[in-house]
């Protein structure tokens, strides 16, 4: 067993660090020679379809779900189709309004799970072309979905899922890049700049990976609290989403992802002396927006974590208690870059904790029941 971790004490670790070959994997052959187009020959989904696309549905579960928040997101900014989300067990309960012009994606990195597949059948009972982003070609959800763009992140064995998500967004701006090449909403010079900052994002990651002292001395100091918050705006909100899952599957420790401008709304009345708050802030239109939530946190004794890019850390650190920088990239691509600090934090509070890193209670890899 302790070959199969390649040498990480845990096959989480192992699957954190396994990020950027699952990057590299997965563009690897979508992007042609000239680093100016995407290719996703695997398409049935042809380029007339694509241009009668009248509204897109992302469904999924869990960390997929949250996935196909970002890139959901993603694909509204650059293709300017509408997007609505949902959670897989509720999708078909809610009666969707789907019609052969709806794109439905679904997500999966087992391909298997039972509501998934529920809504895969919803979507194609009403006539909806259905693409699975999925991590086993070989998977129900796989067999069954009219297009597969497969993530190429090998075999995920940790409950807590880190490479299946960031390969799920790799997959997302593939193909939101794709749609934008066909329906003519993004210049050539426009995709081959966004081509070249993906193509980058691997060796970021090994960067980040290189040094994770200060994540470590961080997550032992809050692997003492049993609440805590995460906030950010727009993409960073999803992956806060992202981040405080991962924090519960594998530490216990509560935590609730907020809207950075939400908070005051009702939940600012939870925040106390001394209570976490982890602010990401990689989303440069609504910094200062989220620099004001901060200070509403400040003013009410929360301590806040701020993770954003290293310009902004000198002046951010006016209002925040602690800074943790991370490289810069794109605003739509921040979250293939912020969520590896939050993953980290959750696997080092776990063990703080003395818990299993890597079998959390209660929980199941593939979740193949209703
Ligand atoms: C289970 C796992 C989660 C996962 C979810 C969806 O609940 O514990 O980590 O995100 O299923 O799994 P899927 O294989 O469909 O991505």
């Amino acid at each position: 067993v302790t070959a199969e971790k390649g040498g990480y004490d845990h096959f989480m670790l192992k699957e954190i660090h396994e990020q950027p070959k699952a990057y590299r994997d997965t563009m690897l052959g979508r992007i042609d020679a000239s680093g100016k187009k995407v290719v996703l020959p695997e398409l049935k989904l042809t380029d007339e379809q694509i241009k009668n696309i009248t509204n897109i549905h992302i469904v999924a579960c869990g960390t997929a779900y949250h996935a196909g928040l970002v890139g959901g997101s993603v694909i509204e900014q650059l293709v300017r189709i509408p997007v609505t989300f949902d959670v897989a067990s509720e999708y078909r309960y809610r009666s969707p309004l789907i019609t052969p012009q709806t794109l439905v994606i679904v997500v999966s990195q087992s391909g298997e799970t039972a509501d998934t597949l529920a809504a895969l059948r919803e979507a194609h009972d009403n006539g909806a072309h259905v693409i699975a982003i999925t991590n086993v070609v070989g998977s129900s959800i796989a067999r069954d979905a009219d297009d597969v763009i497969a993530t190429l992140a090998g075999p995920e064995i940790a409950v807590a899922s880190t490479k299946a998500y960031s390969s799920q967004l790799i997959a997302f701006y593939l193909f939101a890049l794709h749609m934008a090449q066909v329906r003519g909403t993004q210049t050539e010079a426009e995709v081959a700049h966004i081509i070249a900052a993906m193509q980058a994002l691997p060796e970021q990651v090994e960067k980040m990976l290189e040094n994770t002292d200060s994540i470590k001395t961080y997550a032992e100091e809050i692997s003492k609290h049993d609440h805590l918050f995460f906030i950010g705006r727009g993409m960073d909100y999803a992956v806060v989403q992202e981040g405080s899952l991962k924090l519960k599957e594998i530490s216990y420790i509560h935590s609730e992802a907020y809207a950075a401008g939400e908070l005051k709304h009702g939940t600012l009345a939870l925040i106390e002396e001394g209570i976490p708050v982890i602010a990401l802030l990689t989303q440069e239109h609504v910094l200062e927006k989220t620099v004001s939530n901060i200070k509403e946190v400040k003013a009410r004794g929360g301590a806040v974590m701020a993770i954003t890019y290293d310009e902004h850390v000198p002046n951010l650190l006016k209002s925040v208690d602690q800074a943790l920088a991370i490289p810069k990239t794109l605003p739509i691509l921040s979250a293939a870059l912020s969520v590896v600090p939050l993953q980290m934090l959750a696997y080092y509070a776990s063990l703080a904790r003395g818990l299993d890193v890597d079998k959390p209670r209660n929980l199941a890899k593939s979740v193949t029941v209703e």
